[in-house]
């Protein structure tokens, strides 16, 4: 860990977690909570908690949780090291320096996002430079594009100097090793340094929150070198994460029908956002990813994919669409005809014929059958098996009951199966779930986090915590070895430090602070979260209890049996009457 427990600590109970979320979330009070609309996951009655007494926070949807540091590491996607600084530093409390040994602390984040702010002005002045930019203005004019929008995109230019970015950046006491790791100089092979962009028209990529973490630059004369260029991945920059717009497009969308229009290049979004599409992002040249959906699912219940009409393999746009049913976001596709991406069909035929095609959006499930009607004959039983299957396969990855069902409907009335026969096949699928586990049944299992941990170690875990009689018994029952699973180990670690001097209850909120997994954090605090009724409690730790030494037995006399046979078989009489008691011990403890 980067920084000391107390400093966590210290950090923690300076920041209250209502305070914090409240600035970004409207909070209302709701008995001992706070509840809010989620910013997770849309939704449109509050399943978002915030308690004050706890420090946790809790989505009863999306089952999102965790303490003060997860919530701001998920709203702003930042690191766990940044989330501390940015707390730190809103209680004005004066961290270490970062210890040395460790790569990418976070002054070094800083100093890589204060290398793009200054590129960024660095090639928006060479833009602007009556003669050094004067290419680059005709170029977007020619294109039909306003400067009022380069001076909202806030292009650049990198003329053709070899190094003049580096020259700019070194003066300003950058070192060199850093300039590389940023991705925008680079080392030719004579050990001499350069700018990775040269002659080229610059987008600045924006951070949701309006940071430029990288730039996609196009050529534009006929040069060597490919038509695009972009930064690579840098400590600040993952394409993985970023979409090209969301900064300026997620104060356009539309509370009441929230939509979002995703697009495949910079100059698709550029056209769409001149013209009035104010709600649309770009992916940057790369698939859709599943992060990108969980960012735009903040900020929209609908996405239309537009693909170029051109290059649109059906089987790449019917991915990226399942990508957004898997991750709870219902998606539509837009085509566009002749070969033309938005950009051209709104130069060419106007801002009416793109809404024209938007109007023409087809859902994801007529799509898909659209393009499966072509390879098989749903009227024959050998093509309705095969378009229910490949159906089904997508249907198993949704997670959303809801929608789940819907298209099962809409399946069953295509194939004219009925709906029980399919969902039995796809019980078949779908990934397989949980143990039964009656005692807690109430609670929450579908959370995330690591799944080896099982959810009778999670709820027993985490209903001691506050209890020291059951963190006790804990202590008593089970031994460190035993336990297999790190987080669970350092769970039980903490509470026998907990046994040994402070005599208080450990705040819940310590003991999260301790927990570098966020998965496992939201388990947990699913857990801390649910209302229970002291019985409830009481039973759920005790059965919970039970189990985890009950398959803790079980493990082990299969252990011992295979012991048995195996030193049988060798003779070695000694250690083969030492396991058969053992065994027999054990049997009889269980009754
Ligand atoms: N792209 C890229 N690298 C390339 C080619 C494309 O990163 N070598 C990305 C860019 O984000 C680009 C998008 O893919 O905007 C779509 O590519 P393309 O359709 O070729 O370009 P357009 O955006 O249409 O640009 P232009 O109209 O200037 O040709
Ligand atoms: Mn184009």
């Amino acid at each position: 860990m980067l920084y000391g427990d107390n400093i966590l600590e210290q950090v923690q109970s300076a920041n209250d977690i209502v305070e914090v979320i409240s600035q970004v979330v409207p909070l209302k009070r709701s008995g001992r909570n706070f509840k809010g609309l989620c910013p997770f996951h849309q939704e449109k009655t509050p399943s978002f908690m915030v308690n004050a007494e706890k420090q946790i926070f809790h989505c009863f949807g999306c089952q999102t949780g965790g303490d003060v540091f997860s919530f701001l590491m998920r709203y702003e996607n930042m690191s766990f090291p940044e989330a501390v600084r940015r707390l730190a530093e809103r209680a004005h409390i004066r961290l270490p320096e970062k210890p040395s040994g460790r790569e990418e602390g976070p002054s070094d984040t800083e100093k890589y996002y204060e290398i793009y702010r200054l590129a960024c002005e660095f090639y928006r002045r060479q833009y602007l430079d009556p003669v050094l930019g004067r290419k680059a203005r005709e170029y977007f004019a020619r294109r039909k594009f306003d400067e009022a929008l380069a001076e909202e995109m806030k292009m650049g230019w990198a003329g053709d100097a070899w190094d003049g970015l580096f020259q700019f950046l070194s003066k300003k006491g950058f070192p060199e090793e850093l300039l590389l790791k940023s991705g925008l100089i680079c080392r030719s092979t004579k050990g001499t340094l350069f700018d990775l962009f040269r002659n080229r028209l610059l987008f600045p990529i924006h951070q949701l929150q309006g940071k430029v973490v990288a730039f996609g630059g196009r050529l534009i004369e006929d040069r060597e070198g490919p038509k695009y260029l972009n930064s690579p991945e840098n400590p600040i920059f993952s394409k993985r994460r970023e979409l090209f717009g969301l900064h300026l497009s997620k104060k356009f969308i539309d509370r009441e029908k929230p939509r979002i229009l995703v697009v495949e290049g910079y100059f698709g979004f550029l056209r769409l956002y001149q013209n009035g599409f104010k709600s649309a992002v770009a992916t940057l040249g790369t698939a859709l990813t599943e992060e990108h959906v969980r960012i735009l699912k903040r900020f929209a219940e609908e996405a239309v994919v537009i693909y170029d009409g051109d290059k649109a393999g059906e089987a790449a746009s019917l991915r990226g669409m399942e990508v957004f049913l898997e991750g709870d976001m219902s998606v539509k596709l837009a085509r566009l005809e002749g070969g033309l991406d938005p950009d051209d069909l709104i130069r060419e035929k106007g801002a009416e014929a793109f809404a024209e095609v938007l109007g023409k959006a087809t859902d994801f499930f007529d799509f898909k059958l659209e393009t499966l009607q072509k390879r098989f004959n749903r009227k024959d039983s050998f093509g309705v098996m095969k378009i229910s299957s490949e159906f089904l396969e997508t249907f198993a990855k949704i997670k959303n009951p809801i929608l789940q069902t819907h298209y099962l409907r809409r399946l069953s009335a295509a194939v004219n199966i009925d709906e029980p026969a399919l969902r039995t096949q796809l019980a078949k699928l779908a990934p397989k779930g949980g143990a039964a586990r009656p005692a807690a049944a109430e609670v929450p299992s579908k959370t995330p986090g690591p799944k080896r941990v099982t959810d009778d170690e999670i709820i027993c875990f985490a209903l001691a915590v506050e209890n020291p009689p059951w963190r006790r018994t804990i202590l008593k029952e089970l031994k460190e070895a035993e336990l297999e699973e790190p987080m669970i180990r350092s769970l039980f670690g903490q509470f026998g430090q907990f046994e040994g001097g402070e005599s208080k209850p450990p705040a819940l909120a310590k003991v999260l602070s301790r927990i570098d997994d966020e998965g496992f954090k939201a388990r947990l605090v699913a857990v801390f979260a649910f209302e229970w009724s002291p019985e409830d409690k009481e039973k759920a730790f005790t059965d919970c209890l039970k189990n985890i030494i009950r398959k803790r037995r079980e493990k082990r006399l299969a252990e011992l049996m295979g012991m048995i046979a195996s030193s049988e078989r060798d003779g070695q009489a000694e250690a083969l009457g030492g396991y058969v008691r053992e065994y027999q011990a054990l049997l009889k403890a269980k009754e």
